[in-house]
């Protein structure tokens, strides 16, 4: 298989036990997955079934304890911290669960930083940041504090700071968590409208409403794929329910 014919994302039995204060915790079983390029893959489940964990080791931020990773057909698993944080300015973005904004840098600094640090001219970064922020609706609070936003502004934020630098793969961890219904339809627009213009999407949530913006659903359950599901696929999708949404065992 060359490299372009490769799945952006390939994982294989991958394992992640977490050694914690209390008994350990096995939030990830054995779990083999595959994104193509362009596909919007949600992961959903119920609280503790291991999705951000999941979501932490296809970005690098924990180590598995056995598997693989694979982006763009190269062996990801081995690399060190030092590549992974290069790789993730560079082709994978990261919308964390609770934002992670730098709290004492500007909207503007926050959005820009990425790009700054994978070396992105500043005037570059900064008309990247403006038609970002534009986008995603955010005109007028670029001098803003994190602080100083409601959680769906800096919601908003975070997803603009995981796109600046244009990553092949946004992985987005409960990007609505906190958002109400309106909040959480106007996430689901903006990565619909991404994912149209060829964004690759593995979108953690446990929201149904949010996942039925996908054209995959994976659940979640016990640290292992209970079901994984593709909507696409022709009218009228197999597993949908009546109004379209998947029926999700949450
Ligand atoms: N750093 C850690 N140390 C110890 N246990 C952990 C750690 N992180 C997660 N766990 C445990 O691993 C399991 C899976 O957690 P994880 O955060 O992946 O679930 P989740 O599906 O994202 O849940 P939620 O929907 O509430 O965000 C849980 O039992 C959790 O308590
Ligand atoms: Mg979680």
């Amino acid at each position: 298989m060359s490299e372009s014919d490769a799945p952006l994302l390939r994982a294989e039995g991958l394992v992640k036990t977490h050694h914690g204060e209390g008994a350990p915790a096995h939030a990830v079983r054995g779990v083999d997955l595959r994104v193509r390029r362009g596909e919007f893959v949600a992961v959903t489940g119920p609280s503790g079934a291991g999705k951000s964990t999941l979501l932490h080791l296809l970005g690098g931020l924990q180590r598995p304890d056995e598997g693989s990773i694979r982006l763009d057909g190269e062996r990801a698993d081995g690399w060190s911290e030092a590549r992974w944080a290069v790789e993730r300015r560079r082709r994978i973005g990261i919308v964390f669960q609770f934002f992670n904004l730098v709290s004492d840098l500007s909207v503007a600094d926050n959005v820009e930083l990425p790009a700054l640090l994978a070396g992105v001219p500043p005037k570059k970064a900064r008309v990247a940041r403006r038609e970002l922020l534009a986008e995603l609706g955010l005109e007028g609070k670029e001098r803003s504090m994190p602080g100083e936003l409601s959680g769906g502004e800096q919601q908003r934020v975070a997803l603009a700071r995981a796109l600046v630098n244009h990553p092949p793969l946004l992985l987005a961890d409960e990007p609505a968590g906190s958002l109400d219904s309106r909040g959480t339809r106007e996430v689901m627009r903006l990565l619909s409208r991404f994912h149209q213009r060829g964004q690759t999407i593995l979108l953690v949530t446990h929201d149904a409403r949010l996942a039925s913006a996908a054209d995959r659903v994976i659940s979640f359950f016990d640290g292992r794929i209970a079901d994984d599901a593709t909507l696409d696929a022709g009218p009228p999708p197999r597993r949908a329910g009546a109004s379209g949404v998947l029926e999700l065992r949450d």
